[in-house]
């Protein structure tokens, strides 16, 4: 597997995402970096999914602008997104790798090496034949990485990796992307686990209400606050 330089940085410029009379992100300016993950946070609702799906270039915004190396309209081929709840192909975990690889335009010579690649990356490689939707919860998520992984990315999105997962279960998945972040994929996930946040985290954004209201290194966010809400989010206070 190899990350490409391509893609990086994603730069937002004032961008507003609109629906209706809601304005869902607003004004949002960042930058994101080849290097560290980084971790999304903020309360439901705040605009994380949809800060996630306007960086992969999913939805447009209404105002400002997004730029991929520079560009304005990069085609997602070196960008992957994992989403909040995916949804297992009814076949073994093997054949829904394969899927993903044949989507993603992998020769079929090429195919089962990378699958044998893949489930070994995700620590699945003894289960290759079970049916996808008999893994565990967290199995399925190592699952769900490792398709995500197959067309080869530059900068992985992940919304929620660990929702609903177990402290093992959930180190399994920090496991994966610590090793998908060592081989130069850049990572952005949005996650309501603050731990994650610090223990994955080379930066923090903190979205509260369609804005970002703080991005620093994880250590200085949790150990030293400089906003108001990001200090009332950090002790649990923040709600909406
Ligand atoms: N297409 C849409 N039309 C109308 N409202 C939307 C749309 N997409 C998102 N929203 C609203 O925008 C807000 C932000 O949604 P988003 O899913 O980005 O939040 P989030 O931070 O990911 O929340 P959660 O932590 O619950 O996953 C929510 O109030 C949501 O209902
Ligand atoms: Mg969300």
């Amino acid at each position: 597997m190899r990350a490409f330089a391509g893609d990086l940085p994603i730069v937002l410029e004032d961008a507003s995402v609109v629906a209706g009379a809601l304005t869902i992100l607003d004004r949002v300016s960042l930058r994101l970096a080849a290097g560290a993950p980084t971790a999304l946070i903020g309360p439901n609702g705040a605009g994380k999914t949809t800060l996630l799906r306007l960086a992969m270039g999913l939805i447009a915004p209404a105002r400002g602008k997004v730029s991929w190396d520079g560009s304005e309209s990069s085609s997602p081929t070196r960008r992957a997104l994992m989403f909040q709840r995916p949804v297992m192909l009814r076949r073994s975990t093997a054949a829904n790798i394969r899927y993903a690889l044949a989507a993603a335009g992998v020769g079929r010579s090429e195919r089962a090496a990378r699958v044998s690649e893949l489930l070994a990356l995700v620590g699945l490689a003894s289960l290759g034949e079970r049916p996808a939707r008999r893994l565990s919860g967290g199995e399925q998520q190592r699952l769900a990485l490792a398709r995500a992984l197959a067309k080869d990315p530059a900068v992985l999105f992940l919304d929620e990796p660990t929702a609903s997962l177990d402290p093992a279960a959930t180190k399994a998945v920090e496991d994966v992307i610590r090793a998908v972040s060592s081989r130069g994929i850049k990572v952005v996930l949005a996650t309501h686990d603050l731990g994650q946040a610090r223990r994955l985290g080379g930066d923090i954004v903190l979205l509260h209400r369609g804005r970002v209201i703080e991005v620093s290194p994880a250590a200085a966010f949790f150990s030293n606050p400089k906003t108001p809400e990001a200090r009332r989010f950090v002790a649990g206070e923040l709600l909406v």
